[in-house]
């Protein structure tokens, strides 16, 4: 539910822009496929509908991270090829089995749940191998892999599907770890094609995707640049495609006033104006995913220029210096990011983090509002 009016501010999401960002990708990768990554409430922008608008734009893979995100988009009618890789410590995997998910294996014990899981069901169980290739997060050690492979192999009750692994530096193709990564891959997949397996590869997120080429293998897990905001600083120009941003966080100015030079401004008068100006209230607070660290720091865009966040973002609202003799009146829009203002990535690294983590946190109030 969202407990602010859409007029007064709201997060739009452009789907067209969507599609346009994965049909790019498609185009670019191609002869690889891609797998939509649609996890954390589709990087905030709705899971089910970009599962759907993936599909809409062709991608024949959806990639979720929990189980709920899978069930959520079956019990929503998706029916298409849908991969989860992260469980916790009691997950059933019934469930998952049942509704023809595939899953993610990165331990022995990952291996007998969903195997007994297949087994209670008397179906067969769709599995990608995981090898950690040296991010250290997830995935099987590749001390413990033969044996996976082994295990995985000699099971009626998995189809190995995929072996795949994640980069910890795609963005950066120089990195050293990011050749160290692709061996170990690679010598990962040897070892299973040794135990009679033939699964596809699947190595890149967005980064890789884009500028790595030979990380591509058979499929590309593409996550943010599909919501058209660059997985770094000029990756998206390096691989010659054009992303549109997906989602735009605006408001509505509510209240605009005159302040004399001296009068502070916000929780802990942290900012006042050396001279008599016009400052804006603007309704998104850090509650709505407008970061505290914006206060001072950022800005947002109202009729076309960029006016600064003055004093702290508050959890409701924040305050904006349209500067001395301003016109702006209360109903104009401000833009915090996207289409009419700066990129999110800009605002972002004001704040000191980067745009996954602003689309993924505009909170519960804010109204999607949806451009199909
Ligand atoms: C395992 C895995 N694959 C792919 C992705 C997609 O990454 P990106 O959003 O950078 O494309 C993620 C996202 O974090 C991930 O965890």
């Amino acid at each position: 539910m969202s407990l602010i009016d859409a007029r007064t501010a709201s997060a739009e999401i452009d789907w067209a822009a969507h599609r346009h960002n994965l049909t790019e990708i498609a185009a670019l990768v191609d002869p690889a496929i891609v797998m939509a990554v649609v996890k954390a409430d589709g990087y905030g922008h709705g899971l089910v509908a970009a599962a759907a608008s993936a599909r809409a734009a062709g991608v024949p893979w959806i990639g979720v991270a929990v189980a709920g995100e899978a069930l959520t988009l079956r019990a929503a009618g998706d029916t298409g090829p849908l991969m989860c890789w992260l469980y916790g410590p009691e997950e059933d995997f019934t469930a998952l089995v049942a509704a023809g998910v595939d899953l993610s294996i990165s331990s022995m014990g990952e291996l007998r749940r969903i195997s007994a899981a297949a087994a209670t069901l008397d179906i067969t169980a769709r599995v990608h191998l995981k090898i950690d290739s040296g991010l250290s997060r997830n995935g099987c050690p590749a001390t413990d892999w033969a044996a996976l492979c082994t295990a995985a192999a000699a099971d009626p009750g998995l189809e190995v599907i995929g072996v795949w692994t994640h980069l910890a530096a795609a963005e950066h193709p120089d990195h050293p770890s990011v050749r160290a990564q692709l061996v170990a891959f690679e010598r990962a997949h040897a070892v299973a094609r040794s135990h009679g397996l033939t699964p596809i590869r699947h190595v890149a997120n967005s980064a890789a995707a884009l500028i790595l080429p030979q990380a591509r293998y058979e499929m590309v897990r593409v996550g943010i640049a599909g919501y058209g905001v660059d997985p770094d600083e000029d990756v998206a120009a390096q691989a010659g495609i054009e992303l549109r941003p997906v989602m735009t966080l605006r408001a509505s100015l509510i209240a605009v006033k005159t302040i004399p030079a001296g009068q502070g401004v916000s929780y802990g008068h942290t900012w006042a104006p050396e001279q008599d100006t016009t400052i804006a209230l603007v309704p998104l607070g850090y509650a709505d995913g407008l970061m505290r660290a914006a206060g001072n720091r950022s800005s947002v865009t109202v009729n076309g220029r960029q006016v600064p966040i003055v004093g702290r973002v508050c959890m409701d609202q924040c305050v904006v210096d349209l500067g001395p003799g301003s016109t702006d009146r209360v109903g104009d829009e401000a833009i915090v990011f996207g289409s009419g203002g700066r990129p999110v990535n800009e605002f972002a690294a004001d704040c000191g983090t980067i745009g996954y983590e602003m689309v993924t946190r505009i909170g519960p109030r804010v109204q999607r509002i949806v451009r199909p």
